[in-house]
């Protein structure tokens, strides 16, 4: 019985979180918070069967429910990161709560800044705030937070494992395996891989979010082709990792504004080599991640780099990758060319399937694209 209500515990926070996410990304009103909403809605009257009412508390970092600690995952920390950045210390959420009063709830946490906003309790659920307001010394400036998302957290923690590889640390490879696990358990859990892979950031200023990015478009196309288990987090997994042969290349060149020199693009190209060299020297690695690392700038029709011995046959997570990074290339802002919209994307990648592009794996993933097309707004589509 008690394993139950955690379990709706747990779903009702995904569900919050993950409507939050939405909510930041779309607005508070966009269909799939509200249809979240409306599952979350549910899951609290699941709860008020056995609970009077549903008291959540922040005691030392921890989020506490009838006195005990709520077991850990990235949702749960999404929701203590968004309640402690809104100072609130307690949350008492009554049964008569209506959906509007939930909304409202959904909306406090999306905001995703440092701005003060203002909380007021409802009829039914009552916050309990504290004075001082919780500052991450390391977290970004409001401005850069405003396309916060549900990536968001993730990015933030592999941002730190990434530099860590800059910095010549161990690559920790139990932190990457969490994210993906929460990934995957996201993509599990919400049986609809489009909505998993629509709150993308649109901001590509750094290869940690991009990684975040490709690792849900890598998740969204193998489950569509049915991988699951191992095979599916070792997927993610040499996503999370493909560009980490980037962290060997000069930030100047990296971060460049204009487009690249003759010079610049021969060291920019060394990346697939040097991030496969250090995976295959590091512990605990997924062959597949080497794998993937080296081969991902390689076409389906034999051009691209590194050069080998040609034909080379590319591993199915390479032609995957290659995939998913086109995609976010084009969709996302890079700081020389503007983000395209999403037909003229469409028939770019409809060109380079059969020529750049593994032709099935490029329709498989266009067909996903239309999915999620359909349930989302075009104009919130593309990065603005
Ligand atoms: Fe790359
Ligand atoms: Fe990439």
């Amino acid at each position: 019985m008690i394993k139950a209500n955690d379990e709706h515990l747990q779903k009702l926070i995904r569900l919050i979180t993950t409507a939050a996410a939405n909510a930041a990304l779309y607005h508070p009103e966009h269909r799939q918070v509200l249809r979240l909403n409306k599952q979350a809605l549910n899951e609290l009257h699941q709860l008020f069967h056995v609970h009077s009412n549903i008291t959540l508390k922040i005691i030392d970092e921890q989020l506490i429910f009838s006195s005990r600690p709520v077991a850990k995952n990235l949702a749960v920390d999404r929701l203590l990161e968004s309640l402690t950045r809104n100072g609130i210390s307690h949350l008492q959420i009554e049964p008569g709560v209506y959906a509007e009063e939930l909304l409202g709830l959904i909306n406090i946490l999306s905001k995703a800044s440092d701005k003060q906003i203002d909380i007021k309790s409802s009829e039914n659920i009552q916050f309990g705030q504290i004075e001082i307001r919780y500052k991450n010394p390391n977290s970004k400036s409001s401005a850069e937070l405003d396309l916060a998302d549900i990536a968001d957290y993730e990015a933030d923690r592999f941002m730190d494992l990434y530099q860590g590889v800059r910095n010549k640390q161990k690559l920790e490879m139990t932190g990457i395996n969490e994210i993906v696990n929460g990934f995957v358990n996201a993509f599990n859990s919400q049986s609809d891989v489009f909505m998993a892979i629509a709150p993308l950031r649109s901001m590509d200023e750094y290869t940690y979010t991009h990684s975040t990015n490709i690792c849900m478009l890598n998740l969204a196309q193998a489950k569509v082709l049915g991988i699951e288990g191992q095979l599916l987090n070792d997927i993610g997994i040499a996503a999370m990792l493909h560009d980490v042969g980037k962290m060997f290349i000069s930030p100047d060149i990296l971060t460049k504004s204009e487009q690249l020199d003759e010079e610049e693009w021969q060291i920019m190209q060394q990346h697939p080599r040097l991030g496969a060299e250090y995976l295959l020297n590091t512990p605990g690695i997924p062959r597949l991640a080497v794998v993937t690392a080296f081969e991902h700038h390689m076409r389906y029709d034999n051009t691209g780099y590194p050069q080998t011995i040609r034909p080379w046959k590319q591993h199915i997570c390479s032609h995957i990758t290659a995939i998913s990074d086109t995609y976010d290339a084009m969709r996302t802002h890079r700081a020389y060319e503007k983000s395209l919209e999403i037909d003229q994307i469409i028939s770019i990648m409809l060109d380079l399937a059969g020529n750049k592009l593994h032709p099935q794996l490029t329709y498989s993933f266009l067909q996903v694209l239309s999915e999620l097309d359909k349930n989302t707004e075009p104009s919130n589509y593309t990065a603005s």
